[in-house]
C-alpha cells in the first residue's frame, strides 16, 4: 500500500516537472520568437534604409543566403552585367565568411556615383552589421567598396571608342595595340602565324571609332565590329592606352603618366638600318655592359635575314621600330608600295620577336602628311646626327654628338658600321660625364607619341597637316 503511494507521488512529481519543463520551454520559445521577430524587423529596416538612395526600379533581383549566424542579401538589377554580378557575389561571400561567427547581416548592392558631367562610377558596396543582443539592434561595423566599372554619363548604355578619344591619331595608336594583342592571342594558340593571318589582322577594320566599349577601373574592353579568328572582344590595360584616352575615365590616378624625372637630363640613342649578325651583335654586347636601353629602327629585309638578332634586341629590353623593308624614299612611292614596305616589315618583326613596331623612322627622314597617314605610326626623326656614315674616325663621331647634344635629344647612329659601334663606349662616357642618362625613344616621349605626328626630340613635336 505504502509502496503504491510512493510510486504515485513520484509519478506526480515527474509529471509536474515535465509540465514545468514544457511551460518553461514554451515561454523561452516565445522569448526567442520575439527576439527573432525583432531581429528580422531590424533587418528589413536596414535593407530599407540602405536601398533608399537607390533607384528601386533598378533593383529587381536579390539573392540571400546563410553562413552560420550570418545572413547575406545581394541586390542588383535584372539587366546587370554578368561579370558585375559575379564580382558582387564574390565580395559578398567573402564578407559573409568573415562574419560567420557573429550574429550579423551583410548587404551588398551596385551603387552609382556621378563623378562629373562625363563619368559615372559604379561601385560594388558591401556593408556589415553585427547584432547587439542587449540593445536588440544592429551595430554598423564597416563596409567594402570596390570600383567595378565606369560609365559615360551621356552614353551610359553603349559607350563607343570615339567617346573616350580625341582624334584619328588616338584611334590609330589604340588600333596598333589591339592588333598586336590579337596577333599574340592567336599566335599563342598555334605554333606560328602565316603571312596571310598577319595580313588579315593588320589590313582589316574589325576595330573602328564606333566600336562598343566597357570601361573598367584598370582595363578597357573593346567589342570588335566583326570577329577575328573567333575573337569578338578584348581587354586592354588602361595603362597601355593612357596617352590616347580622356584622362577623366581613369579612376586609378596612380597609373596616370609615368613622366621622366624633370631634374635629370635624358637622351635616346637610336640605331638604324640593321640588324646584321656582326656589328649589331657587338653593339648589343656593349650596350649590355653599359646597362643602356636603346632604340633600333630596323629594316624588314635585314630582320628576315637575321631574325635571331632582332629577337635578341627585344629580349635585352631595347625598343624596336620600323625603318621600312628596303629603305626607299617613301615620298617617291605609290601608296600601295608604301603600305607594302610597312606591312612586310611588320610581318618580319612580328615573326622574329612577337612584337609589332609601334614607331616608324622614314628612310632619309623623307616624309609628308599623306605618307604619315598611310604608315599610321608615330614618326620618329632625330635632332642629333652622328654623321657616322661619312667619317672614318670614331673621335669625329663622338665629337659631333657631344657638341650638338642637349636634354631630350634623339641621336641618330647606324649599327651596321663597325666604326659607329666602336665609338659607343667613348660617346657614352662623355655623355654620362655631362650628366646625361639613356632611355628608349618611347621612354623619352613618356609613351605619349602619336601617329600623324613627327618627333625630333623631347620638345620638338610637329603635327602633319
Ligand atoms: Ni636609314
Amino acid at each position: 500500500m505504502e509502496k503504491k503511494l510512493l510510486l504515485l507521488s513520484i509519478l506526480c512529481a515527474l509529471i509536474l516537472a515535465l509540465l514545468m519543463g514544457v511551460i518553461y520551454k514554451y515561454l523561452m520559445n516565445q522569448e526567442y520568437l520575439k527576439e527573432q521577430n525583432n531581429f528580422e524587423e531590424q533587418v528589413e529596416k536596414i535593407i530599407e534604409s540602405e536601398l533608399l538612395e537607390q533607384d528601386k526600379n533598378q533593383i529587381d533581383q536579390s539573392k540571400r543566403g546563410d553562413n552560420q549566424y550570418n545572413k547575406y542579401y545581394m541586390f542588383h538589377s535584372k539587366t546587370e552585367n554578368k561579370n558585375t554580378i559575379n564580382e558582387l557575389e564574390a565580395q559578398t561571400k567573402a564578407a559573409s565568411q568573415q562574419m560567420k561567427g557573429f550574429r550579423s547581416i551583410i548587404i551588398s548592392y551596385v551603387d552609382e556615383e556621378k563623378v562629373n558631367d562625363t563619368i559615372v562610377n559604379r561601385n560594388l558596396v558591401t556593408k556589415k552589421y553585427i547584432w547587439d543582443k542587449k540593445a536588440k539592434s544592429f551595430n554598423y561595423s564597416g563596409k567594402v567598396i570596390e570600383l567595378s566599372e565606369i560609365l559615360l554619363y551621356k552614353n551610359r548604355n553603349e559607350p563607343r571608342l570615339k567617346d573616350i578619344i580625341n582624334d584619328e591619331a588616338d584611334f590609330l595608336a589604340i588600333k596598333r595595340i589591339v592588333q598586336e594583342q590579337v596577333l599574340n592571342i592567336h599566335a599563342s594558340s598555334k605554333y606560328t602565324l602565316d603571312d596571310e593571318e598577319i595580313n588579315y589582322v593588320l589590313a582589316n577594320d574589325f576595330l573602328t571609332n564606333n566600336s562598343k566599349i566597357t570601361i573598367y577601373p584598370n582595363t578597357l574592353e573593346v567589342f570588335f565590329d566583326k570577329e577575328v579568328f573567333g575573337i569578338k572582344k578584348m581587354s586592354i590595360s588602361i595603362e597601355k592606352i593612357l596617352p590616347f584616352i580622356n584622362p577623366k575615365i581613369v579612376s586609378d590616378k596612380d597609373v596616370l603618366k609615368k613622366e621622366l624625372d624633370t631634374s635629370k637630363k635624358y637622351v635616346a640613342l637610336t640605331f638604324d638600318d640593321g640588324p646584321n649578325d656582326t656589328s649589331t651583335i657587338k653593339l648589343l654586347e656593349k650596350l649590355k655592359k653599359e646597362n643602356i636601353k636603346a632604340t633600333f629602327f630596323v629594316l624588314g629585309q635585314m630582320v628576315d635575314r637575321n631574325p635571331e638578332v632582332a629577337k635578341q634586341i627585344v629580349r635585352e629590353g631595347h625598343e624596336i621600330g620600323s625603318h621600312s623593308y628596303t629603305h626607299p624614299d617613301l615620298t617617291q612611292l605609290h601608296p600601295k608600295e608604301i603600305k607594302e614596305e610597312v606591312l612586310k616589315t611588320d610581318k618580319a618583326v612580328f615573326h622574329a620577336t612577337g612584337v609589332l613596331p609601334k614607331i616608324f623612322r622614314p628612310p632619309y627622314g623623307a616624309i609628308n602628311g599623306s605618307v604619315a597617314q598611310i604608315i599610321g605610326l608615330p614618326i620618329i626623326q632625330w635632332n642629333v646626327d652622328s654623321e657616322d656614315w661619312k667619317v672614318s674616325n670614331k673621335e669625329l663621331i663622338v665629337n659631333k654628338v657631344v657638341q650638338t647634344v642637349e636634354h631630350g635629344s634623339i641621336i641618330l647612329i647606324h649599327d651596321i658600321h663597325e666604326i659607329s659601334v666602336d665609338s659607343i663606349p667613348d660617346m657614352v662616357n662623355h655623355l654620362r660625364k655631362n650628366g646625361y642618362e639613356f632611355v628608349t625613344v618611347s621612354e623619352l616621349l613618356s609613351y605619349s607619341q602619336k601617329p600623324l605626328n613627327q618627333y625630333f626630340g623631347i620638345n620638338d613635336n610637329r603635327k602633319f597637316k
